[in-house]
């Protein structure tokens, strides 16, 4: 096995003293990079990028080679586990993810296929083999998943939405259905995230970007039991389990006994109290607005003094946004946030 060149990120999420805060960016590769978009059109589509193990390798890592960051993550996307199950997953030209064949009633999830990961999903394990060995150690490379409420939410769904009413009438009306949804979902997500595990991956994300949406006893009962149950299944691996839940702002008790390593912050709450009610033993990621890249250098530099001073020199902080980048920010102000974030950091521990 190689060695890791840099490992704070890690050391981090064990919350173990380091020299410089580790920072890496929700949704690294991707539109705001020139060259992701070049590679994208030769790739032809999204999937396609996704499912060749070169131009994910590729993708991967582009903003290593612009940026100083301490972690790479797997270029794919939460969706594939839909994808494989048969609903059509498609993109169009501008606008979000959509199913073909969303489902509609108690038998399209009662007649879900079982797959096979390692089969039905080996391009995802293949560009994690070729992401490892050509970051030679460089950095750890993160694997993910989405939570299984989250990839519920659009399996019923069909589309994004800003309410996702169909899912809730689901939820709320048939509750049973939805938890052996959720029960299913949970046992991919397990196979999934471990089979990435054994092809390489040093840390894995749990994605729960629409956990925020529910009242905190059906968080409880829908999303974080479900994530519970996965990480129930990655433990005895030892690799650090980070969870991502937008919108949990008042939940930190909750999410406290969830056996997370590391949980990612939104931008919506103050990172050192959500540090307090967390406690000593678990690390905290994110926090910064993703919009205050469209600013200057300036008022980045005064969110990253925040955010630090916020954290108060604690270990187990790993600096990130509070949500993905998106395609209109200059990458000139990436560069800056990170190196910011590095000197910063570095200034304060010495
Ligand atoms: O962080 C990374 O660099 C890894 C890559 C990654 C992507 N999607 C690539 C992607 C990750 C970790 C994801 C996760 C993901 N995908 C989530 C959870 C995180 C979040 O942002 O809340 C969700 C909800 C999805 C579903 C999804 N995939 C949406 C809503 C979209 C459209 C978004 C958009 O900006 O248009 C996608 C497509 C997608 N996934 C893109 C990328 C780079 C853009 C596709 C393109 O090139 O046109």
């Amino acid at each position: 096995m190689t060695t890791l060149q840099n490992d704070i990120f890690l050391k981090a999420l064990r919350c173990e003293p380091v020299s410089r805060t580790p920072i890496w960016i929700m949704r690294q590769a991707g539109r705001y990079l020139p060259e992701y978009r070049a590679t994208r059109a030769k790739a032809g589509d999204f999937m396609s990028l996704c499912k060749n193990t070169d131009f994910a390798t590729e993708v991967t890592l582009q903003p290593l080679d612009r940026f100083d960051l301490d972690a790479a993550i797997l270029f794919s996307d939460i969706l594939t586990i839909p994808d494989a199950l048969g609903l059509g997953l498609y993109f169009e030209t501008g606008e979000g993810p959509k199913f073909k064949n969303p489902l509609t009633d108690a038998r399209s999830i009662q007649n879900l296929p079982r797959i096979d990961v390692n089969t039905d999903l080996q391009y995802v394990m293949n560009a994690v083999s070729s992401i490892k060995k050509a970051l030679n150690g460089r950095v750890p490379l993160i694997g993910f998943s989405g939570s299984p409420w989250t990839l519920a939410c659009y399996m019923i769904q069909g589309e994004g939405s800003r309410d996702f009413a169909k899912v809730k009438k689901v939820m709320y009306g048939q509750p049973e259905l939805m938890h052996q949804l959720l029960d299913f979902l949970s046992d991919i997500v397990s196979d999934y995230l471990l089979a990435q595990i054994e092809a390489g991956a040093d840390a894995v994300q749990i994605f729960d970007t629409w956990g925020g949406l529910l009242s905190e006893s059906a968080y409880r009962d829908f999303s974080l039991r479900s994530m519970e149950r996965i990480i129930e299944r990655i433990k005895p691996t030892g690799v650090p389990i980070i969870m991502f839940t937008k919108g949990a702002g008042s939940w930190m008790h909750l999410i406290k006994g969830s056996g997370a390593d590391c949980v990612g912050l939104d931008w919506t709450m103050n990172l050192g109290r959500a540090r307090d009610q967390l406690g000593d033993n678990i690390a905290v990621q994110g926090n910064l607005d993703p919009s205050f890249l469209l600013t200057d250098e300036e008022k980045i530099d005064e969110q990253v003094a925040r955010i630090l001073g916020e954290n108060h020199g604690r270990p187990g902080h790993i600096f990130n946004l509070g949500h993905g980048i998106t395609p209109q920010v200059n990458p000139e102000l990436v560069k800056f946030l990170v190196d910011r974030v590095h000197d910063l950091s570095f200034l304060q521990e010495s």
